[in-house]
């Protein structure tokens, strides 16, 4: 087993780890291969990144794997991308099972074509009960438009009485948004080199820490998610309080 791992399990494991794999592009570049290709393999370390995160105990996993405002990008690698994700629906089915981990989209669903929209369904579907690990995967996701969707259904209910324009508070709003009010996450990991948060999860990661690294994403494997994973036990979650309060536990 790997010391590293040895090393992170005796400190405090992050939750949910929320990771936006970049790099893909510039990774197949390197090779002269086409873009596509880096996604491919780009799908392969999302497998290992999840071994990974079972072997030291994570629970959710959120994936960045396609943003809304990636549907500007030329025709051909956008239906590539629909193509690999209908791929990998069919073919991690049985892995996902084996493993007990949970899949659920998050995003606008409405943009994408039926056949994408079904294979993704039926993953979720299909592995609703397991309970070993969550993986969300955001797929024409943005977060000012969850946000903006949020608030509009939000509206809508008030209109509707259905909840009362004095009762809206942070709480009441999370329950509105695509993700579980209760498991925002501890971690974000940036690959590439890129110091962005491009539009996501905005509001869920008010309280995370932040890791950047400039390995391109099909590069990533376990021992560099234990790498991110150490270097957060390194830092001290303060929400606000101060460092006193945090180490007498106040
Ligand atoms: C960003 O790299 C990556 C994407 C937009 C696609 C991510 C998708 C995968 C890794 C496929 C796997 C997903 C699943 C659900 C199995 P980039 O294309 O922006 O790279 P660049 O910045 O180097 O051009």
């Amino acid at each position: 087993m790997s010391s590293l791992l040895d090393e992170i399990k005796t400190g405090v494991i992050p939750k949910h780890i929320a990771l936006i794999m970049d790099g893909n592009g510039r990774w197949a570049k390197q090779k002269n291969q086409p873009r596509l290709f880096g996604h491919q393999q780009g799908a392969i370390a999302v497998r290992e990144t999840l071994k990974g995160a079972i072997l030291c105990g994570v629970k959710c996993i959120t994936i960045y794997a396609f943003s809304i405002e990636n549907w500007n990008r030329p025709k051909d690698e956008v239906e590539g991308l629909m193509n690999l994700f209908i791929k990998a629906c069919e073919e991690e089915l049985p892995n996902l099972q084996e493993n007990k981990i949970a899949f659920k989209v998050i995003g606008n669903l409405s943009l994408l074509n039926q056949e994408c929209l079904t294979s993704l369904r039926k993953v979720e579907q299909a592995t609703a009960n397991n309970t070993n690990l969550l993986l969300q995967v955001a797929i024409s996701y943005g977060s000012r438009w969850e946000i903006t969707n949020a608030a509009k259904n939000m509206v809508t209910d008030i209109l509707a009485n259905k909840i009362d324009l004095d009762n809206i508070n942070e709480e009441l709003f999370g329950q509105y948004l695509l993700t579980d009010p209760n498991n925002d996450p501890d971690l974000l990991i940036r690959t590439s080199g890129e110091y962005r948060i491009s539009n996501f999860l905005l509001w869920q990661l008010a309280y995370a820490e932040l890791y950047f690294t400039n390995c391109y994403w099909p590069d990533f494997t376990k021992e560099e998610l234990w790498k991110a994973i150490a270097d957060y036990q390194k830092r001290e979650r303060r929400f606000g309080k101060t460092s006193e309060q945090i180490t007498n536990n106040k």
